[in-house]
């Protein structure tokens, strides 16, 4: 079968293309589980051929789909191609591939993983992405220049700011789902576990541990809860700590932190990770908003 829709050329055509994938997504046909071939299939192989697509490899798996580095033969270049583990093609998963897709697609932004093209191929439902180098996990394991750190700081605050005015909740904010690209463009991916805030909220407390906001293992998620999540990244960022449960304060390294970056990002982290979610930056937004304040007057070369 082949790909449904059409993959976009880069950045400039993003923005109408983007309303191509919500399209196409939003036709029911196109992701009945009941039109699938019946039957799991394994999952996919070196050579394997998928629609216009040749896996190359796989990038990793996560909690309910693998991550493959594959090429494709019609715009001849890399890509990366997400599809759900074979045992967990139920209808479930497709719900949560397809609000992912609905959810990113009108997210036109630099510092958010755009989505070039998903649906079935082949029998299997798919999103397909534009392929990062690394991930900021597999980054921070090497030593970086502070100018670095504070830039991927800034871009992971931009990507998130940019799906909480949409009042879209992430809920999995983690360095895994920050892909970095050429010249250390960091994107946000991974909004399989997202949602749309609502006044109340009654949600599962999926995300991962060790990132997870304390409300949000409570299952009550929130923008708070991503704020956290981003709070913890930017600390380990500048100091290579992970702050831990219980996130009591002062956090391992905060000396170090302070001396290199100054004392008003260090507060500013404070405040993103505390633990009662009302102390916390209300969303991304704000959060973005104080890092630059901050960022522009006190932190020299
Ligand atoms: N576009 C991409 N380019 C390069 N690497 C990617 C891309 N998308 C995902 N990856 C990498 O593939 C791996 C698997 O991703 P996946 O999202 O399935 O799992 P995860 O992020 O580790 O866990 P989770 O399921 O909780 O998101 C991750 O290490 C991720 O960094
Ligand atoms: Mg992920």
């Amino acid at each position: 079968m082949a790909p449904l829709l059409t993959p976009w050329q880069g950045d400039a055509i993003h923005g109408a293309t983007a309303a191509a994938v919500a399209a196409s997504v939003a036709n029911p046909q196109s992701l009945d589980f009941a039109a699938r071939p019946s039957g799991t299939w394994m999952g996919l192989r070196r050579r394997q051929r998928i629609g216009q697509y040749r896996i190359e490899g796989r990038l990793g798996e996560g909690g309910f789909a693998s991550v493959y580095k594959a090429y494709d033969t019609v715009e001849g270049i890399h890509v990366a191609i997400k599809a759900p583990h074979d045992y967990l093609v139920d209808r479930e998963t497709l719900t949560s591939f397809r609000q992912e897709v609905r959810l990113v697609a009108p997210l036109d932004h630099p510092n958010v993983l755009p989505i070039k093209t998903a649906g079935v191929i082949d029998g299997r439902f798919v999103i397909v992405t534009p392929l990062g180098i690394e991930s900021l996990a597999e980054r921070m394991r090497r030593r970086m220049a502070r100018k670095t750190v504070l830039s991927f700081a800034e871009q992971l605050l931009e990507g998130l700011a940019t799906a909480h005015k949409r009042r879209i909740i992430h809920c999995d904010v983690k360095p895994e789902n920050l892909i970095i690209f050429a010249e250390n463009r960091l994107r946000l991916a991974d909004f399989g576990l997202a949602r749309v805030a609502l006044r109340s909220l009654d949600a599962s407390g999926s995300g991962t541990v060790g990132f997870l906001a304390p409300e949000q293992a409570l299952g009550k998620p929130s923008l708070r809860s991503d704020v956290f999540a981003a709070g913890l990244i930017v600390y380990r960022l500048m100091s290579g700590e992970l702050p831990e449960w219980p996130f009591r304060w002062p956090y391992k390294g905060i000396k170090k932190v302070r001396r290199a970056y100054g004392p008003g990002l260090v507060d500013l982290v404070r405040k993103a990770t505390a633990v009662d979610d009302q102390k916390r930056f209300k969303d991304a937004v704000h959060l973005l908003r104080a890092f630059r304040r901050i960022e522009s007057t006190a932190i020299r070369d």
